[in-house]
């Protein structure tokens, strides 16, 4: 069935509330953060109005419901993963905590000096810093994966960089610059050949195509809920319960404890060894609204409208003169994200301008700047679309690009 965007526009309050000068929103900075329906606003003030209390404590009805709503939440994310288990689904503040999770635990546990952590060239600063900090805490070394000329990750290079050393291959599921989406199920297939255990940083594909972890056996995934239409400080950790059993706690507070005496304490079953502390629990609870919402409208027709969203952009983008589009400019193994620089007008006024006529991308280095550095660039500007945007949207931006440089020649003339 294909998407309604413009009903779909109608379920979020802000594209009402944000008309500028007669303007409508055209959002295009999915790839930051998502805006948010009404059903996950209703959901957190519906939980602090009439449901509030805290979870896992309290024996009176309000902390039960809590704790209820809680846990369901928490079975929704094992569902829309296909986890295994539902104790494999730990709550985090989002993808960036969620990789801190992994490089504390089962980084200073299964991670010593000799070591090898293979990376792509394109991954987000939040997966490469952990491991950058792993690495000054045990001597152990990143490996970088080249790219192939069109910016997918070299397959071969991969090959020829896992070694019995490879402890961990930490990957992008999609790129937040490129739109690159790797082939998540070969790296699993062949990381694991070298008894490697693999993290995907799915805070960008996840969003847009949801995830199979039993399908691809990946051992830790993370992602974010306020990229997929849920509140912001929330996140995601999917681990498998084997290695979740065996490494230690991350921070240490109420909740993660079984037991505590004066000199000692003895851990939390999981999910909870990693939940230390009072959660976001509203945010939590609204956040699997918003995967309901996703899955009402059906993974496999979001898919199939960002595939057309991505071929038209790529159509009319790359047709349009003194573009450059920084990823693959082919549709497949791609996503509807789009970096670019226009002419030789800086990000950062494209951005500006653009926003005059109300549309909102984003400009910067995207948090990647070794990337940056590789394209040769100090910062694009980067158009991501969701289930809300429209082809027009497309070809009001190519419009609205038009205009920077007579704009440009205003301002300064
Ligand atoms: C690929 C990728 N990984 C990780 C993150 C970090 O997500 P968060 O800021 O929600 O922790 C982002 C955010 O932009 C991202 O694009």
């Amino acid at each position: 069935m294909a998407l309604d965007p413009r009903q779909i526009k109608a379920d979020f309050p802000i594209f009402a509330a944000q008309v500028r000068n007669g303007r409508e929103l055209v959002y295009l900075d999915n790839g930051a953060t998502t805006q948010k329906p009404r059903v996950v606003i209703d959901a957190e003030r519906d939980f602090y109005s009439s449901e509030y209390g805290t979870v896992h404590r309290g024996i009176y009805h309000l902390s039960a419901m809590a704790t209820g709503l809680y846990e369901a939440a928490r079975e929704t994310v094992a569902d829309f993963v296909n986890a295994r288990l539902t104790k494999e689904i730990i709550f985090t503040r989002g993808a960036t905590d969620s990789i801190n999770l992994v490089a504390r635990t089962f980084g200073d546990r299964f991670i010593g000096k000799g070591d090898e952590i293979i990376l792509s060239e394109f991954e987000h600063h939040s997966n490469m810093v952990p491991w950058l900090m792993l690495q000054e805490r045990t001597g152990a070394r990143l490996v970088y994966v080249r790219s192939t000329p069109d910016w997918r990750l070299d397959m071969t290079d991969l090959r020829s960089k896992l070694s019995s050393r490879t402890k961990l291959v930490a990957i992008t599921g999609m790129s937040n610059v490129l739109g690159t989406i790797n082939d998540i199920d070969m790296i699993c297939q062949l990381a694991h050949e070298h008894s490697a255990r693999v993290l995907v940083d799915g805070a960008q594909l996840v969003p847009h195509f949801g995830f199979d972890v039993r399908a691809t056996d990946c051992d830790f995934l993370a992602f974010s809920s306020h990229k997929m239409l849920g509140p912001t400080g929330v996140g995601v950790l999917y681990l498998k319960e084997e290695i979740g059993a065996a490494v230690p706690p991350y921070l240490g507070g109420g909740d993660m404890i079984e037991y505590v005496r004066y000199d000692g304490f003895t851990t939390n079953e999981l999910p909870y060894k990693f939940e230390a502390g009072t959660p976001n629990i509203a945010g939590v609870i609204a956040f699997a609204k918003a995967i309901e919402y996703l899955q009402g409208l059906g993974i496999e027709n979001i898919i199939a409208h960002e595939r057309e969203v991505t071929e038209y952009a790529l159509d009319r983008l790359l047709s349009l003169e003194g573009i450059e589009i920084y990823g693959p400019k082919t549709p497949d193994k791609r996503g509807a994200l789009f970096s670019f620089n226009y002419k030789d007008i800086h990000s950062h006024d494209v951005a500006s301008i653009l926003d005059f006529a109300n549309i909102a991308v984003r400009a910067g280095h995207h948090c990647a700047q070794p990337l940056m550095q590789r394209l040769g660039v100090n910062s694009t500007a980067r158009a991501s679309f969701y289930v809300y945007n429209q082809k027009e949207e497309i070809d009001i931006l190519r419009e609205s690009l038009k205009q920077c440089e007579r704009f440009l020649k205003h301002a300064v003339g």
